[in-house]
């Protein structure tokens, strides 16, 4: 079994933590795991169904997101148990600002209440935290306090986790084409690697497995061009019920596909040699 990610007990954290409470620079963070060739390296994630949840529950709407916002702590600790090395969620959607405004502030008061409750664990576990999309929508002391999470971790590399908030795919590409116009590139020098690099993921790559809560199966904006070849999954579970067996599922389901990047085998890649269902 992989070694847990947030595996630390108190006692150990209490430890080796600095007075400011976070792990100090000269403290080793925990090693990455080798990943299993069959396991996704970047797991991208469409965390859909928190109204429906709540619903379903005779709760509000905003409590659906609350018990949505929760369950990523249960998400990111299992994926890197289970040797994902980047995992993106995709919280906030340039579209979402057309909810009511009651929605839309309670969605952005998740963000200073989950790094309030998770940054502290994330950072003592050599979690990096990178923001995709555009933070200058956000009221200022919040930009602010994601900012100062992105630089606290930094360095730390036993795992990425990318928060999309306030992203669109399309603005992300038209964003990207400013730039390279921007810098005056010739245009025989514009390549695929070259708009890649402008974009917001350029430093996590792109998704091997994309997940979609909730039964849908579109892609709603989302990293439209890194999904080129992306492995799709879709589970009818709303995302505040995605667990631990979810996730299994989920990763069964990459390691059976054949990616083919458009060849035939035997260039196409395996990924699982041993499907384990
Ligand atoms: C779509 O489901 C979900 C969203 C628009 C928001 C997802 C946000 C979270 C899971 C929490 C974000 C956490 C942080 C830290 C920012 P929906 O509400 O549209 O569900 P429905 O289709 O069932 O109505």
């Amino acid at each position: 079994m992989a070694p847990r990610l947030l595996r630390r007990s108190k006692t150990e954290t209490r430890a080796k933590a600095s007075p400011n409470g976070t792990r100090p620079s000269h403290v080793e963070q925990p090693a990455r795991p080798k990943r299993p060739a069959h396991v996704p390296r970047h797991v991208a994630i469409i965390m859909d169904g928190n109204g429906r949840w709540a619903k379903e529950r005779g709760l509000s709407r905003q409590k659906g997101h609350r018990a949505g916002a929760e369950n990523i702590r249960r998400v990111i600790r299992g994926m890197g148990e289970r040797g994902v090395e980047v995992l993106t969620l995709y919280a906030f959607s340039t579209e979402n600002w057309t909810r009511p405004r009651t929605e839309v502030s309670a969605l952005i008061r998740l963000i200073p209440r989950f790094l309030k409750s998770e940054l502290k664990e994330l950072h003592e576990n050599g979690v990096r935290l990178v923001h995709i999309g555009d933070l200058q929508a956000l009221d200022e002391k919040i930009r602010r306090q994601v900012e100062d999470a992105i630089e606290l971790t930094k360095d730390n590399r036993r795992m990425t986790v990318a928060l999309a908030f306030n992203y669109g795919g399309r603005a992300e590409i038209v964003e990207a084409v400013r730039r390279i116009v921007a810098e005056k590139t010739p245009a025989g020098r514009i390549d695929e690697a070259l708009l890649s690099s402008h974009l917001y993921t350029a430093a996590i790559g792109d998704p091997d497995l994309i997940v979609r809560t909730a039964g849908e199966m579109r892609l709603s904006n989302f990293l439209l061009w890194q999904a080129a070849y992306a492995e799709f999954y879709s589970t009818p579970a709303y995302w505040p019920d995605f667990d631990g067996e979810e996730m299994d599922r989920a990763l069964e389901a990459y390691a059976r596909r054949v990616r083919k990047f458009g060849a035939v085998e035997p260039k196409a890649v395996r990924n699982g040699t041993k499907p384990s269902k």
